[in-house]
């Protein structure tokens, strides 16, 4: 499976803000939306264009855009606080929601949403998480993808943990992965280390 990790001084400052116990909740879900900049960015670094003829004040020239905006589907909660600044960076985007949550005892991911078009053929889809720990949810959230018809999968997260990460390699799917850190392994709760904590209950509170 392709990993990029943005390595970037900028993402490396915000990353650092998120991870920090200090940030109050206004400053971790404006780190995180800057970071998602960055990471929407690098995620479709080598997306197609297409050309079209476009006038300036003084000619024509050619102008470019996405061939096809992707699919965004943040991951409840936590994705949510990725996907408005998903969306501006890339206004022609559709959005789907999933939701899910991680059991706190077996953590096996218990899904309560599916909001998604029902026909991902020959649509890319950038499934928006700011965390990949074991990898339950975001493969579970894949399955619903490929079962619609998706073969052309992003994983955008802040923090990723090499379980997580294999996680996705072995699941077969079509998949990559684009993450700002993956971080040194998980603890036995299966939290990130060092991680930033629980990314949901850092930016809405606990549930
Ligand atoms: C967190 C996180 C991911 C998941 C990662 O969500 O946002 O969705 O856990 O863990 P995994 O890779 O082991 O599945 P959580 O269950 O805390 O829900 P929340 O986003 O609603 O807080």
């Amino acid at each position: 499976m392709e990993t990029h990790v943005v390595d970037h001084p900028l993402a490396a400052a915000l990353l650092t803000t998120m991870r920090d116990e200090r940030s109050d909740s206004p400053t971790f879900r404006s780190a995180l939306r800057e970071l998602t900049q960055m990471l929407i960015y690098e995620a479709t670094r080598d997306a197609q264009v297409e050309e079209f003829d476009v006038t300036t004040p003084v000619a024509v020239t050619t102008g470019y855009r996405l061939a096809q905006p992707p699919l965004l589907v943040p991951v409840l909660r936590a994705g949510l606080g990725m996907v408005d600044q998903a969306s501006l960076t890339i206004p022609q985007s559709r959005v789907g929601f999933v939701g899910m949550a991680r059991d706190e005892e077996t953590h096996q991911p218990v899904p309560y949403l599916e909001s998604l078009p029902a026909d991902l053929s020959g649509l890319p889809v950038f499934v928006l998480d700011p965390m990949l720990a074991t990898g339950g949810s975001m493969v579970h959230t894949i399955d619903l993808l490929v079962a619609r018809g998706a073969t052309d999968i992003t994983a955008v997260c802040v923090v990723a943990a090499p379980p997580g990460v294999e996680a996705l390699a072995n699941s077969g799917h079509p998949v990559r992965l684009v993450t700002a850190t993956v971080d040194e392994r998980l603890d036995e709760n299966a939290f990130i280390v060092p991680g930033l904590g629980d990314a949901g209950d850092r930016q809405f509170g606990p549930r």
